[in-house]
């Protein structure tokens, strides 16, 4: 049977590729840091520690594996976190890389995160292993960064000129993940994944609106009054740049593209905002939102 290690399994998306592959009946080992904390979060799966600073780790985790899932955290040793994972593999004879990467990366980028993945994509061609790169577009999980502000004021802050975005809800790019892993052959390429729609934050507003029973109204700020916003927020000084960046990369235009990739890849559709935010109502409610 086909071994498939994930890494970042405790991460956002990693926990959902954990829970795919599970429901598809998949051999499983999970890469973590901590593994009492892994097991809280993940059940009963295989767990190996490690650290992807420590190379003696992660070959130790590849033994006998043949695909894996690569993510690390976003941050400045991210490109160092997963060409280490890369190299290893290449040593270990692995026969097939998911790598989550983003729309847009590039290495000539100036947002920190496109950046630090075009980077390990190049490193990923010149590896010369056989890779999937998945490639999404704004997470719907997003907003709940700003979802304290929605429940307590009903108001939904965002700099985007009233643009579209065809977001996704990571569920679905966790499924076309597992989808992607297990697949017996694969033509080695890249992904762009979307949302079914592309869609205004007004069309969010009323979604959560509609969800939480609670009136919610998008307002849109100039690129001006989002500033302080950014540079502002309680983050590294990369994710400020970064999260102002992607807010201009939807001002241009830049993801209102719509693909069908989720359903190919998964043989569902993809799921719509209604949906998420059904899901993540309490988020957006003052009982369940951060105070
Ligand atoms: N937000 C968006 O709109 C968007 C759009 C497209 C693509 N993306 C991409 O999606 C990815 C985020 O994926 P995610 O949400 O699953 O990640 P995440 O929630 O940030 O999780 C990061 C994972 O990496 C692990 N990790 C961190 N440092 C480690 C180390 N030194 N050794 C071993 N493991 C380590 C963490 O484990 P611990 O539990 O031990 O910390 C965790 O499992 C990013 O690459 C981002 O660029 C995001």
């Amino acid at each position: 049977m086909t071994r498939i290690l994930v890494t970042g399994a405790t991460g956002a998306v990693g926990a959902n590729v954990i829970h795919e592959l599970r429901a598809r009946g998949a051999d499983v080992r999970a890469f973590v840091r901590d593994p009492r904390a892994a097991a809280a979060k993940l059940g009963d799966v295989e767990l190996v520690p490690g650290d992807f600073d420590d190379p003696a780790s992660l070959r130790r985790a590849l033994h006998g594996v043949d695909r894996v899932y690569v993510s690390a955290a976003d941050g400045p040793r991210k490109v160092a976190h997963e060409t280490a994972v890369i190299d290893a593999a290449a040593e270990e004879g692995v026969d097939r890389i998911v790598k989550l990467s983003a729309m847009h990366a590039e290495e000539s980028s100036a947002l920190p995160a496109f950046r630090w993945h075009g980077e390990v994509e190049a490193h990923l061609r010149r590896s010369g292993l056989a890779a999937v790169v998945l490639r999404p577009a704004f997470f719907m999980t997003n907003l709940l960064m700003v979802a304290g502000g929605v429940a307590h004021t009903g108001l939904l802050h965002a700099p985007t000129a009233g643009r579209r975005i065809a977001m996704i809800d990571i569920r679905d790019v966790a499924a076309v993940a597992a989808a992607t892993l297990v697949a017996e052959t694969l033509p080695g390429r890249s992904y762009d994944l979307t949302g079914p729609a592309a869609i205004t934050f007004a069309d969010v507003a009323a979604a959560l609106g509609d969800a939480t029973g609670r009136p919610v109204r998008s307002v849109d700020l100039t690129e001006e009054e989002a500033r302080p916003r950014f540079e502002g927020a309680d983050v590294p000084d990369w994710l400020g740049t970064h999260l102002a960046g992607v807010f201009g990369v939807i001002r241009a235009g830049g993801f209102e593209r719509t693909t069908d990739q989720v359903r190919a890849l998964t043989g569902r559709p993809a799921r719509d905002i209604s949906g998420f935010a059904r899901d993540f109502a309490a988020a957006f409610t003052p009982q369940g939102a951060p105070a």
